[in-house]
């Protein structure tokens, strides 16, 4: 990637351009942070949820489905902690008056160091070629060790700061940094204040604090109060998982970046539900899994990497990120969280109703232990849609865009276009479109030259387009052009489902 800030800016421009992903009411200059998905947008993000999905829920026997509601009893949220500790600590620059998020700086100002490392690697690996140790040159260069004990220094201090919520420590510490608001440039900082996360609207007819509900911040809760309810209509046995994928709300304050940072987004989560003492294991099973899970996206693994929690939240005993390079760099695409029984306890105590699992082999009664999965709906289009997209230099001189989607996911799976308007082409393409239209999402396009028309299908992704010309109305052939390869093969017309069949097959990617 060249540029990493234009990059994004150019996948922006592209999204709205073919239908991925409009800012919300544009009309009306747009809303913050809040986006729609477009014609093409809605099928790759239907096609990536339907993948995990079919990954979670059909490929795990002990793991079942739920779709709860947003709206939760109010003491949902004072039970899991929300109402109380569901905040990010914010500072303002007293010359922009722009917000941030403190954490945020400080994470930004680490990356800056740890892009610094990277820059004396790349240059090591230039000027050394394959004679250079990576893992020596990074255990002895002067300048990474140095970097490297930075960035420890700031991360220890943080976390001492976050784990007393020592507001004022967080303060100094980016004071000390000398970090500089991105707008004004200046070092003029209010106090860091916590601010809570979740949107509260009323309930009914009548406005006053009694009828005060929430938008739910996380899936998950839904999933931890009907935990008796599956376990009981469903008979399952412990260890088992309830898989969820719904929207989530949070009042962001600092929302740029695209669809990464969202008011309105969506989860897909899974709680998995053990026996106390054994969630270690689960919880490095689970992180294994996902992964496996995020590379079987065809996405190079360089782009992954773990990152442990500094401060872990009030409910976890171990937790972690799935990084993904992003085109704005690192960030959380997905985390793993060993949540103990916090949740179910927690549930219980407000609740008053008992939670636990009768264990057949123990012969006791527990409260489960719960590790969980939660990967942002949003944010995996973000990471296939930039890792795919491509501008290509052709042999010929000319330059093509083309979104290289894992051919499983593409918003449109084949095109069909008659060569030209005329000569009963259309019919005969048409026919074939109403053979394949009850597998695959179509497009039928007849407009503009042949050239044009695959660029268009580049642009959105599609793997194969079915060209009908004058030899189809004798032979009963068509050319399937692969998107990747730009090669046409000529096949009979009876060979076409197999052969789509075949090439687009998600047992392959699911095995
Ligand atoms: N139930 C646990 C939980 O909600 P989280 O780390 O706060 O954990 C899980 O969120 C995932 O949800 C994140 O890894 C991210 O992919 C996604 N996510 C969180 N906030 C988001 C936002 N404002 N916009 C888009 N995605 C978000």
């Amino acid at each position: 990637m060249a540029n990493k800030e234009d990059n994004l800016k150019k996948i922006i421009s592209h999204s709205k351009e073919y239908g991925f992903v409009f800012q919300s009411s544009e009309i009306y200059d747009g809303l913050a942070a809040v986006y729609d998905y477009g014609q093409m947008g809605a099928e790759l993000k239907k096609n990536i949820k339907d993948y995990w999905w079919k990954a979670m829920v059909n490929m795990n026997e002990n793991i079942v489905g739920l779709d709860s509601a947003i709206f939760m009893h109010p003491t949902t949220w004072k039970a899991s902690g929300h109402v109380d500790a569901f905040s990010d600590p914010l500072i303002d620059n007293k010359d922009s008056n722009k917000r941030y998020r403190a954490d945020v700086l400080i994470e930004e100002y680490v990356e800056k160091i740890r892009l610094k490392t990277e820059k004396d690697v790349a240059k090591g690996i230039k000027r050394f070629g394959d004679a250079l140790d990576e893992a020596q040159f990074r255990a002895t260069n002067p300048n990474v060790l140095r970097n490297q004990t930075k960035i420890d220094d700031i991360n220890a201090r943080f976390k001492t700061a976050m784990e007393a919520d020592d507001l004022a420590g967080i303060k100094t510490l980016i004071e000390d940094l000398g970090i500089a608001c991105p707008i004004s440039g200046s070092k003029n900082w209010t106090d860091v204040k916590q601010f809570n996360l979740m949107f509260s609207t009323e309930i009914g007819a009548v406005a006053d604090s009694a009828n005060t509900i929430y938008l739910r911040p996380e899936t998950a809760q839904g999933i931890f109060v009907n935990y008796l309810n599956v376990q009981k209509s469903g008979r399952m046995k412990i260890p088992f998982g309830i898989a969820q994928i719904g929207k989530a709300f949070r009042n962001e304050i600092v929302a740029r970046q695209f669809i990464f940072r969202m008011r309105e987004f969506e989860q897909m989560e899974m709680q998995f539900f053990v026996r106390p003492g054994e969630e270690m294991k689960w919880y490095e099973h689970w992180k294994a899994e996902r992964v496996k899970w995020h590379q079987s996206l065809g996405i190079d693994a360089k782009y992954y990497r773990f990152h442990d929690h500094i401060k872990l939240a009030h409910y976890a005993n171990a937790a972690c990120d799935i990084e993904f390079d992003f085109p704005m760099g690192f960030k959380e695409l997905e985390g793993i969280h060993s949540r103990t029984d916090f949740d179910l306890k927690q549930h219980e105590k407000f609740s008053g109703k008992k939670l636990q699992y009768f264990d057949p082999e123990l012969n006791e009664s527990y409260v489960p232990y719960v590790v969980e999965t939660s990967v942002g709906l949003d944010r995996t289009f973000l990471a296939i849609l930039s890792s795919a997209f491509t501008e290509e230099k052709l042999e010929n001189g000319t330059e093509r865009t083309v979104l290289k989607l894992p051919a499983f996911l593409a918003p449109v799976k084949v095109a069909i276009m008659p060569l030209t308007r005329k000569d009963g082409l259309p019919d005969k393409a048409r026919e074939i479109l109403n053979t394949l239209k009850y597998d695959y999402n179509c497009n039928y396009d007849e407009k503009d030259s042949p050239g044009k028309r695959y660029r268009r299908q580049d642009a959105i992704g599609t793997p194969f387009c079915i060209m009908v010309d004058h030899q189809t109305l004798e032979d009963n052939t068509v050319t399937i052009r692969d998107r990747d390869t730009m090669e046409q093969e000529r096949v009979s017309i009876d060979k076409i489902e197999a052969i789509l069949k075949e090439k687009l097959d998600i047992r392959k990617v699911l095995d």
